[in-house]
């Protein structure tokens, strides 16, 4: 049975609300260095920042003790229990319904959010984004994420999603043209962080590129709510055998597969245009 606090919630609501996500508010080293760079685009004018969907307010953290810049700092999320851990302003609500007023915000920030978000709420949010921003917007995505390959299987209506609720994938173009219809123009699309990833690998051989990171695990299926706690390997479900005499070829197969670096996040940098 569902907590009743939890009915009438997507699972990616629920998914946000599991406390274990958020307890630790300690900076990991690759998100000290996506905060590094995010906070090294913001302009010299800024001096009030809203951060949407903040999470536990790492960055909003980020910025009050590392910076050396005195700014209002506001976060705001949809989860509770995230929203919990953040120390300074905060407001609960959705992306695509803000209570804040127009231009009310010098930069508005919006991290690893927009690749979450389903195409109704997407469109609104863009608009929402915009329109609290007085001067400027800093917008992060993961980096072209193939999502045909980083999917899970539900173990009981076998159906396959990405186990972060991930749905839309950006490029650097796509990033550049984010927001021309909602009155901003862009300034700037960097790259942040390197990952290596295996060039073209086929999927039946090497399972999924992270197979300690897309365990069916602490994830709501989207279509059934099956729940696990313990990790389900996805592999089993997609006809992988995993024996020993499998695993040796596979780690050589590895070894040698070409390679290719890739980066991490994808980050725009946009100036309101005030009509
Ligand atoms: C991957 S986390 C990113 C957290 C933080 N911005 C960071 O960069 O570490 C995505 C966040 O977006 C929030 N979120 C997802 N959909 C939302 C919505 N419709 N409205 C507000 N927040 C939302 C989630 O609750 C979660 O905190
Ligand atoms: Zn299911």
């Amino acid at each position: 049975m569902m907590p009743p606090e939890k009915v009438g919630m997507t699972s990616e609501q629920r998914y946000y609300e599991i406390p274990s996500h958020w307890e630790d508010r300690k900076f990991p080293e690759s998100e000290i260095e996506r905060f590094e760079r995010t906070s090294r685009l913001i302009p010299g004018d800024v001096k009030t920042i809203a951060d949407i969907g903040c999470g536990n307010g790492l960055f909003l953290k980020y910025l009050h003790e590392q910076s050396q810049r005195d700014f209002r700092l506001v976060g705001a999320d949809r989860s509770l229990t995230a929203l919990q851990h953040v120390a300074g302003d905060k407001v609960r609500a959705s992306i695509d319904s803000l209570p804040f007023a127009d231009n009310e915000f010098d930069l508005v920030t919006s991290l690893e959010v927009l690749e979450h978000l389903p195409i109704d709420v997407y469109n609104r949010s863009l608009r929402e984004l915009s329109r609290i921003s007085r001067k400027y917007l800093i917008i992060s995505v993961p980096y072209s994420q193939d999502l045909s390959r980083s999917l899970v299987e539900c173990p009981e209506c076998h159906s396959q999603f990405n186990p972060n609720y991930h749905v839309r994938s950006f490029n650097e173009v796509q990033m550049a043209n984010l927001l021309n219809d909602f009155s901003c123009d862009c300034i700037d699309v960097n790259t942040i962080g390197m990952s290596v990833s295996y060039l073209n690998y086929p999927i039946e051989i090497f399972g999924y590129r992270k197979p300690q990171k897309l365990q069916y695990l602490n994830t709501y299926c989207p279509v059934c709510g099956y729940y696990s706690e313990t990790s389900v390997n996805p592999g089993v479900n997609l006809g992988m055998i995993d024996d020993q005499k499998n695993l040796i070829f596979k780690n050589i197969l590895k070894k040698i597969w070409p390679k290719i670096k890739r980066s991490k996040w994808l980050i725009g940098i946009y100036r309101k245009v005030n009509k």
